[in-house]
């Protein structure tokens, strides 16, 4: 099979197919990446135009595939799970920042974990941290449990089915939390109508997810402790409006200007 006539024969674009591909032949995306001509086995060639066909109505490769790299690290990701965002990134560096020592006995909290990306990146620096994954769909814990598998690290996890705080106990050292803040009357792109409505959706405003969880996250979080939120494009002043009784450390852009992290920490914290 010719690759260039394959891909014109779907509207698809040339990275995306190669990305595909080279999951479905075992290679890395480096080594077809040069390939004009493949052979592909007969045996695989309804699947290989199955996956072309998937990708040409819209749908992400990462989606189809089932991984998707965060942080230079590859995870995970189903039709359970929101794919990994790049903006996202930014609460990783954020965390690195302000704990600068990679042996602290940090204990963490990943709110609305999906794939587990976040609290498991930092699970592979910080090799004595724990933490705590909390999501309401048992099918996005099960992913968060065989990323942990895959990286090494699940017996520094701990897995909680719940809604936002319900199920948990105790304070933590940090809290992060990436979640869904989409307005439902927000029309999404056709990619992202592939990720799970609970992970995106919050209310008419996008607000109803910080509404519940904010005001209760000062029970969580110990003294000196900082609590890292992701926030939709224009939701940084809703958000700091509400009444969460704690103090702003700090509003982060994301790569493109965005107001995207929101740092806070409790009033009598060092
Ligand atoms: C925007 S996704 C973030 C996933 C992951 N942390 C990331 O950054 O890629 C939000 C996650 O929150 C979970 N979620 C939604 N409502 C929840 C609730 N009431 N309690 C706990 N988790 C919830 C969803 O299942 C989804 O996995």
């Amino acid at each position: 099979m010719v690759i260039s006539s394959l891909l014109k024969e779907y509207t698809v674009r040339r990275d995306d197919a190669i990305k595909l591909l080279a999951h479905m032949f075992g290679c890395s995306y480096h080594d077809l990446f040069f390939k004009t001509h493949v052979n592909v086995p007969l045996a695989i060639q309804p699947s290989v135009c199955n996956g072309l066909r998937r990708l040409a109505s819209g749908e992400p490769v990462s989606k189809i595939i089932q991984k998707k790299e965060f942080y230079g690290i590859e995870f995970k990701t189903n039709k359970y799970t929101m794919d990994p965002r790049p903006e996202t990134e930014l609460i990783i560096d954020l965390v690195t920042k302000y704990y600068r020592s990679l042996d602290e006995h940090l204990t963490i909290l990943d709110l609305g974990s999906g794939t587990g990306c976040i609290g498991l990146s930092l699970l592979t620096m910080y090799k004595n941290a724990v933490c705590s994954f909390v999501d309401i769909d048992a099918n996005a814990i099960a992913v968060a449990l065989e990323n942990a598998c895959n990286l090494d690290v699940s017996t520094r996890c701990e897995f909680i089915l719940s809604d936002w705080f319900t199920n948990v106990s105790g304070i933590f050292d940090i809290i992060t939390c990436n979640p869904p803040y989409v307005s439902t009357n927000f029309e999404l792109d056709v990619a992202t109508s592939f990720d799970p409505e609970i992970a995106l959706f919050a209310g008419e405003e996008g607000m109803n997810a910080y509404i519940t969880i904010l005001p209760k996250m000062k029970n969580f979080l110990k003294r000196g402790g900082k609590a890292f939120i992701e926030v939709g494009f224009d939701q940084r002043e809703k958000v700091a409006n509400i009444e969460h009784g704690m103090k702003v450390v700090s509003i982060n852009n994301d790569l493109n200007g965005i107001p995207r992290v929101i740092t806070l920490c409790l009033f009598d914290s060092f």
